[in-house]
């Protein structure tokens, strides 16, 4: 177990990478606060397959591009499990329209769940962190769109970029306390995120194509690396982005 008796709080966890980050620290030991939004019974496939292989969970709804939730989601994983060790900024939207054409609002919205929201969650969460003295682990779930554009996805790709700059800075801020900030830049991943690819082969066909390994990444590879990054094993590791991505990157470089 590699997670043993540590807390993490993973937003977005109803579904897709969320999800499987929460099933797995579970699986290695830890206390899991499954954020999510909407509907009460969002997130009962993630308690209830935690549940069922001995995990400990709670389920709280806040939406991270506002801070009183946000507090009030920091508060219910203390009042749960007292003490507050990993926070994974996993909740993430897209919309794909073409630029000329973006609705303002629509922009705004991306920015502010991808972006602001991790802002919001670590600045709540590195407040209690530095309050316990111990440390800490700060992981952003990015994307290759933090690096390499995507037609039709400007906001998306804005938030991302910025989440690297967020990410990079606070990891040399933080430091000093010991927690560490690091992103995971998957790439195309089996989740209901890219739902509208999945539905058109013609579309899946292009995007496999575009990955040398020619297949989706598997939400349970993501998890496997959060739990690295995470575990007392990668103390020394911060202010970086790890890809994982088939290869994406480097054959988009290379063409
Ligand atoms: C996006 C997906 C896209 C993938 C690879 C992800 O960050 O959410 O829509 O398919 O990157 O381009």
């Amino acid at each position: 177990m590699r997670l043993k008796d540590k807390v993490a709080v993973v937003t977005g966890a109803a579904t897709g990478i969320g999800q499987a980050i929460a099933i797995r620290f579970a699986q290695e030991g830890a206390a899991v606060v499954v954020d999510y939004i909407g509907a009460p019974d969002a997130p009962r496939e993630t308690e209830q397959r935690i549940a069922s292989s001995g995990g400990r969970a709670i389920a709280i709804a806040a939406d991270v591009s506002k801070p009183a939730e946000v507090q009030a989601l920091i508060d219910g994983a203390m009042k749960a499990f007292g003490r507050l060790d990993i926070v994974i900024n996993n909740a993430g939207i897209e919309k794909k329209a073409s630029f000329v054409d973006y609705s303002l609002d629509e922009a705004r919205r991306i920015l502010e769940v991808n972006l602001l929201g991790p802002f919001i969650v670590s600045q709540a969460a590195a407040k209690q962190m530095i309050k316990q003295g111990q440390g800490g682990r700060i992981i952003n779930i990015s994307s290759v769109h933090e690096d390499l554009p995507m037609p039709l996805n400007a906001p998306y790709c804005m938030s991302k970029g910025g989440l690297r700059m967020l990410m990079r800075t606070v990891a040399v801020e933080l430091a000093k306390d010991q927690i560490t900030v690091n992103n995971i830049g998957p790439g195309a991943t089996y989740t209901p995120i890219d739902a509208d690819i999945q539905a058109q082969p013609e579309l899946e066909k292009a995007l496999m194509s575009a990955i040398p390994l020619n297949r989706w990444g598997k939400p349970e590879e993501i998890a496997a690396l959060a739990t690295y990054l995470a575990s007392d094993e990668a103390a020394y590791v911060t202010g970086s982005t790890f890809f994982i991505d088939g290869g994406m990157l480097r054959q988009a470089s290379s063409s």
